[in-house]
């Protein structure tokens, strides 16, 4: 049996963008979403029944992530690989923060990392090189304005990150996280749809003045999951075109 990867959020954007990437990498993969038709989708295109499975996963519930991660079991005996891509994002005036989605996005995007991670820690304790792939964001090292939830929670992730790579690594287990830059899916298009991002301030700012590709999170998680990775953890590698590093201020 390859070694096998479960992606959450793997039904679009990047988390199937890295499914992709993993199984052209020999990996079998389970694909895991709320949009459990798109997963079963994308499953069905990546291969046969022993090499890609579709999984219907809420990751704000407790019974929903553990049934995943049995099914996991159950198709293939082992996890090598959790990609914790699941992810929302809200975009309002600070002071306008409502409880209920304030507690939503900290419930999908950080407690839905930890729920999983927990759930595939015995698994992936018998796993090959295992690994931990969570997503970060600019919003990690960024305060962005009108983001508060958001912000708090890929903040957040570097601290989950760390921590698990701390406690797990006697257990053979790497924790990572990628903080992709601006990268063109339907999460990052509905800032500019919404106003609240405009392409041409993103690509002033970016050096290599153009949005990222999915694609090129996958080639990261790809690295991140190889034996070429194997004494890499505990870090967040940044794959933004240089957006968090850029002191540029020219005027234009
Ligand atoms: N696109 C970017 O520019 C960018 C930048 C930095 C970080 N990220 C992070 O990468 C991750 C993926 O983002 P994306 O751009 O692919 O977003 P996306 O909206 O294209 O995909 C997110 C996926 O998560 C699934 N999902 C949402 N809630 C879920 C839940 N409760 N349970 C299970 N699945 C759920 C959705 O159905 C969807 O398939 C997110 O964590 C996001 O914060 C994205």
């Amino acid at each position: 049996m390859p070694r096998v990867a479960l992606v959450t959020g793997g039904a679009q954007g990047l988390g199937a963008a890295v499914a992709r990437r993993l199984r052209l990498d020999g990996l079998a993969v389970a694909i895991a979403d709320v949009n459990g038709v798109g997963a079963v989708a994308l499953a069905e295109e990546l291969g046969s029944a022993d090499e890609s499975i579709g999984i219907v996963m809420d990751v704000t519930l407790d019974e929903s992530v553990a049934h995943a991660v049995s099914e996991v079991q159950e198709r293939f005996g082992r996890l090598d690989v959790l990609v914790n891509s699941a992810g929302i994002i809200s975009r309002r005036p600070a002071e306008e923060t409502e409880t209920s989605g304030w507690q939503r996005e900290l419930d999908v995007n950080l407690g839905g990392t930890m729920r999983c991670c927990r759930s595939a820690f015995p698994l992936l304790q018998q796993g090959d090189n295992a690994v931990i792939i969570n997503l970060a964001s600019v919003a990690s090292t960024f305060g962005l304005p009108l983001r508060l939830a958001y912000s708090t929670t890929k903040s957040g992730i570097t601290g989950l990150t760390r921590t698990l790579a701390a406690e797990w690594g006697e257990h053979g287990i790497r924790v990572v996280a990628i903080a992709p830059g601006y990268i063109d899916t339907d999460l990052m298009r509905s800032g500019f749809d919404q106003g609240v991002l405009a392409e041409e301030a993103i690509l002033r700012r970016t050096p290599l003045r153009r949005l990222g590709r999915p694609e090129e999170i996958a080639g990261v998680a790809s690295f991140l999951a190889s034996s070429d990775a194997s004494f890499v953890t505990g870090i967040m590698l940044s794959a933004d075109g240089g957006i968090t590093i850029s002191g540029d201020f020219r005027p234009g």
